[in-house]
Formats: C-alpha cells, sequence, structure tokens
C-alpha cells in the first residue's frame, strides 16, 4: 500500500521505523554510475530521506540536491553534508510541489519516493519530474515490486504500473529486479530498478 499520509517526521524520530536509512549508498546507484550511462551532472534526489544519497552523488562530481517533505530528514542530510564538508544542496518540499530550481537537472534519483504516493498522485508526479528536467535528461527509479510484497517492507508497485505511469513521457530503457539494501529488516525487499530517459 502507497504511504501518503504517513507522518515522515515521526517516522525519522524513530530509527526502528526507517529501515531504508542504512547510511549507505544505494547499490543499484553506485552500479549505474559505474556502468557510464550516467555522467556527473546536475543531480535531483526526489525524497532524499537523509541525504545519503546525493552525498555520494556529489562525491562523485554531481551537482547534487535532494527534496523532502520532512524537515527532520532534511535538517539531518544538512549536518550530514557538513561532516563529510560535502558540496551538497537540500531543500524542504514535497515533490508534488517542487520549487524552482532554475536549470534543469540531467538526472532525477528516485530511491522509494515514487511507490510512497497515492495512484491519484502519480500524474501530478510525472508532471514534476517534466518540470525539472530536459528532454533527454535520466530517471532512475528504485520501487518495491508487487510480485513480493512484504511485512514489515515498502510499498509496492507492478511493472504494468510503471509502465502506464511513465512511458507516455520518457523512455523506459529497462526494468529490473533487485533487492534493497535495509537496516533491520527480516528480509531483504524485492524491489524494480528502472532506468529511464526524457523524450
Ligand atoms: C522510503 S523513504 C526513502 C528515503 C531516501 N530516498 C532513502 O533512500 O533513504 C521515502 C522518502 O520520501 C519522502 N517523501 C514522501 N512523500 C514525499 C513528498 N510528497 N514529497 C517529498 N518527499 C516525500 C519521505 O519523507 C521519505 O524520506
Amino acid at each position: 500500500m502507497p504511504t501518503p499520509d504517513r507522518d515522515w517526521n515521526e517516522t525519522y524520530r524513530d530509527p526502528q521505523t526507517a529501515p531504508w536509512d542504512t547510511g549507505r549508498p544505494s547499490a543499484q546507484l553506485r552500479l549505474l554510475l559505474e556502468s557510464g550511462v550516467v555522467k556527473p551532472c546536475r543531480a535531483l534526489d526526489l525524497g532524499c530521506g537523509t541525504g545519503t544519497n546525493v552525498i555520494f552523488l556529489a562525491q562523485q562530481g554531481f551537482e547534487a540536491t535532494g527534496v523532502d517533505l520532512s524537515e527532520v530528514a532534511v535538517q539531518r542530510a544538512v549536518e550530514k553534508a557538513r561532516v563529510a564538508n560535502a558540496n551538497a544542496n537540500f531543500v524542504c518540499a514535497s515533490v508534488l510541489a517542487l520549487p524552482d530550481f532554475g536549470e534543469p537537472f540531467e538526472f532525477v534519483f528516485d530511491r522509494g519516493c515514487f511507490h510512497t504516493l497515492a495512484k491519484d498522485q502519480r500524474s501530478a508526479f510525472v508532471g514534476q519530474v517534466l518540470r525539472v528536467t530536459r528532454p533527454g535528461s535520466a530517471y532512475f527509479l528504485l520501487c518495491g515490486n508487487a510480485k513480493e510484497p512484504l511485512d514489515p517492507g515498502p510499498p509496492t508497485v507492478s511493472e504494468e504500473e510503471i509502465r502506464a505511469t511513465f512511458s507516455r513521457d520518457l523512455d523506459i530503457e529497462w526494468i529490473r529486479e533487485f533487492r534493497f539494501d535495509t537496516a533491520g529488516l527480516p528480509k531483504a525487499p524485492l524491489g524494480y530498478a528502472a532506468l529511464m530517459r526524457r523524450r
């Protein structure tokens, strides 16, 4: 189930309730960068949480910005970036009403944000992705996989739903299965990783 009404500040105050917040960069993001398909550029992490992947992107030479609804998560992200001496930017905002970031982003990353949205928020989400990107920009989605819902585990999305949501505006280059890294869940949840490019 999506979790649009969740109190994300409350979630981040209790580490037990944020098992995705491992403090380690996403293995899928690392693999994507190692493949050379995405090179350092202006990057936006949607629903960046406490900023681990934004800091990682900044350390890899990206001009990296993270946005999240939770002030608690964003405050932690700012502090983590300060300690890591990383040149990363953070904004507290909804992915459904993004601020004006100026120049478009060439890379948009999303580990676990899209899948929290309600179905009726999906087209607004795509509209926001289009608003902050340009033709050719990449969008890399990591979301829970409806083939294997887990409790406890992330909300899930089917491959058909990914295609139905994005394929009108983005070319889907590939969709692969993977298992999420987590802190403390009994079983690693199955996910979909989807690399898309804006037409
Ligand atoms: C499962 S967590 C993933 C966090 C981070 N991407 C990570 O990998 O650690 C989902 C994140 O999306 C954020 N979020 C949920 N709905 C949002 C919205 N409408 N706008 C911005 N952020 C949102 C939550 O605050 C939370 O940090």
